[in-house]
């Protein structure tokens, strides 16, 4: 066995949580959230509801049973819905949209996962006996396979617009909503305020061990908190999952500009390395993603390489990398794993 350290640059999700998160998991007040009594629950959707400007919150498992949730709250079986080609939702939920939500999924490309809404409007359908019905667009704000680029609030402004002129709902996978905000510098609720509802998670960046939160109407949550019940989702003493949530909201939102600083630092040491190609712009929050097919070498040999390094990094294509910053990623560390690519690359 090997005892080098591992730098885990795979994934913002291997954040373990702080001891404060554990320490608030032996506080919490305990009940029984399926009849609406653990008040540490209710005091996270509490908190969740004001931080985003919305009526009402829901702690759901993860981030896909928000999505799918939301997808089945926002719509009826057989509408059309319409996804940004590279979302989440499309590529890596199972299906679910149509396996679960039975909807009809229709793609349109966008520009670093912002539509431009010239482009909504023409997928937009006019009623007619041979078409399904479109209820929903979906965004993805910071969106993973992008990059983790950010859209404006300007530009969910112009989608919602669409939107509302069809009569459609607008939700947002916001997953990683807080990187967008503190790479804009701005307000969470500004990203929230032009879409009807949408989802974070607090597994990710934030550090929590488990959960996301959807956040919308007083209406939106209930029909939700009904489809969280069927999915299987309906939770007991969930204030051992909140309490850490509760913390993340209050003390681990203002973090991540480390988290962004050490990938931009991580970005432009990659853009000095040769055969690797990199686009510094789409290096906006969390997450680098490199392109090495100029090295004439298979992608998984690459990771392993990286591995034996002691780095470790995802595939995310056959020939994207994926390297993700977090709260256990250090300046030293961002160097070593430079280093390693840099020594890969030249032994060539
Ligand atoms: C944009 C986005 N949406 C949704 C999810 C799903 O979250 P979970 O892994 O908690 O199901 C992820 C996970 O990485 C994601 O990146």
């Amino acid at each position: 066995m090997s005892s080098i350290e591992l730098i885990d640059l795979r994934s913002d999700t291997v954040t373990l949580p702080t001891r404060e998160m554990i320490d608030s998991i032996r506080r919490a007040k305990l009940g029984d959230d399926v009849f609406g009594e653990d008040q540490t629950v209710n005091e996270l959707e509490k908190l969740a509801a004001e931080k985003m400007g919305k009526e009402a919150a829901l702690l759901v498992t993860s981030g896909t049973q928000g999505n799918l949730i939301s997808l089945m709250s926002n719509t009826k079986r057989g509408d059309l819905v319409l996804l940004e080609s590279e979302s989440h939702i499309y590529w890596y939920e199972r299906g679910g949209v149509s396996v679960i939500a039975g909807l009809f999924p229709w793609l349109l490309k966008s520009n670093m996962g912002a539509f431009d809404p010239c482009d909504v409007e023409a997928a937009i359908r006019p009623q007619n006996i041979h078409f399904p019905e479109p209820a929903l667009i979906c965004l993805e704000n910071t969106h993973n396979r992008h990059g983790g680029t950010v859209i404006t609030p300007n530009q969910i402004e112009e989608v919602k617009k669409v939107a509302d002129e069809h009569s459609l709902m607008l939700y947002m996978d916001g997953a990683r909503i807080f990187n967008a905000a503190i790479a804009l510098r701005i307000d969470v609720k500004d990203l929230a305020m032009h879409v009807d509802n949408l989802m974070f998670c607090l597994s990710k960046g934030l550090c929590c061990p488990v959960g996301s939160l959807l956040v919308g109407t007083h209406e939106f949550i209930e029909r939700a908190r009904k489809l969280r019940k069927i999915l299987g989702g309906g939770m007991r003493q969930a204030g051992i999952i909140a309490a850490p949530g509760i913390v993340a909201l209050e003390s681990m939102i203002g973090r991540l500009s480390e988290d962004h600083m050490n990938a931009r630092r991580l970005a432009e040491g990659i853009s000095r390395i040769e055969k690797i190609k990199i686009d510094l712009g789409c290096v906006q929050t969390n997450i680098v993603c490199f392109d090495i097919s100029d090295l004439g070498m298979p992608i998984d040999l690459f990771v392993s390489k990286l591995k034996e390094k002691g780095i470790l990094a995802l595939a995310m294509t056959k020939n994207k990398v994926r390297m993700v910053t977090h709260k256990d990623i250090e300046k030293e560390h961002v160097e070593k794993a430079i280093a390693a690519i840099s020594n890969i690359s030249s032994k060539l």
